[in-house]
């Protein structure tokens, strides 16, 4: 069985971003567990003084999560051509550890735009030596009321997309 983190970027109670890693767990195939991390309005600020013992709880409920998953999925907003703050405070608590070394990671996107974030990310998370996967997955729910964006992801050829997606990152994990 492998184990997955998603991670979304977004806070938001209807995030386009999570909503596509929620519908990405209820089809991911059936060797593959995906778990999406719910943290990341608890994580305080980094402060590298904060490390070692003195780690903040939930900081180190992050770091144990990554660490024992086999592979990261990241979907994230871009806010003023950047990653947001939230998703750059929780890598940067994974920096001076080994949690993201040779971590197997995979970005999905939300929006068709948001290009800033997306080159961003992938140098950010490439800088902390994760093992970034080629293949990226993208459905364009930029701007869907939470209704539309459910039946987007509830349909066959989506649903079905989702499953391929997340089998092509299980195959780059086992390849390795
Ligand atoms: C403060 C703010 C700044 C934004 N800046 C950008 C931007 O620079 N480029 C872009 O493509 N979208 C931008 N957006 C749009 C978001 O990236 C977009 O709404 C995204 O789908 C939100 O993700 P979510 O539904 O998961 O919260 C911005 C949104 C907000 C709230």
């Amino acid at each position: 069985m492998i184990e997955l983190l998603a991670i979304s970027g977004s806070l938001r109670a209807a995030s386009t971003n999570s909503a596509l890693l929620a519908a990405l767990a209820a089809n991911a195939p059936s060797d593959c567990r995906l778990a999406v991390y719910d943290g990341l309005g608890l994580l305080p600020i980094f402060n590298p003084d904060d490390e070692g013992e003195r780690t903040p709880r939930e900081a180190a409920r992050l770091i144990g999560a990554v660490t024992s998953a086999d592979g990261i999925i990241v979907s994230c907003p871009e806010y003023a051509h950047g990653v947001p703050g939230g998703l750059k405070n929780a890598l940067d608590w994974l920096v001076s550890r080994d949690a993201a070394v040779g971590k197997p990671a995979m970005l999905v996107h939300a929006s068709a735009r948001s290009l800033y974030a997306r080159a961003a990310l992938a140098e950010i998370m490439q800088t902390m030596s994760f093992a970034l996967c080629e293949e990226t997955f993208e459905i364009a729910l930029l701007g869907k009321k939470p209704a539309e964006v459910e039946t987007i992801l509830g349909e066959d050829a989506n649903r079905q997309a989702m499953r391929d997606a997340v089998q092509g990152f299980v195959d780059f994990i086992r390849g390795r």
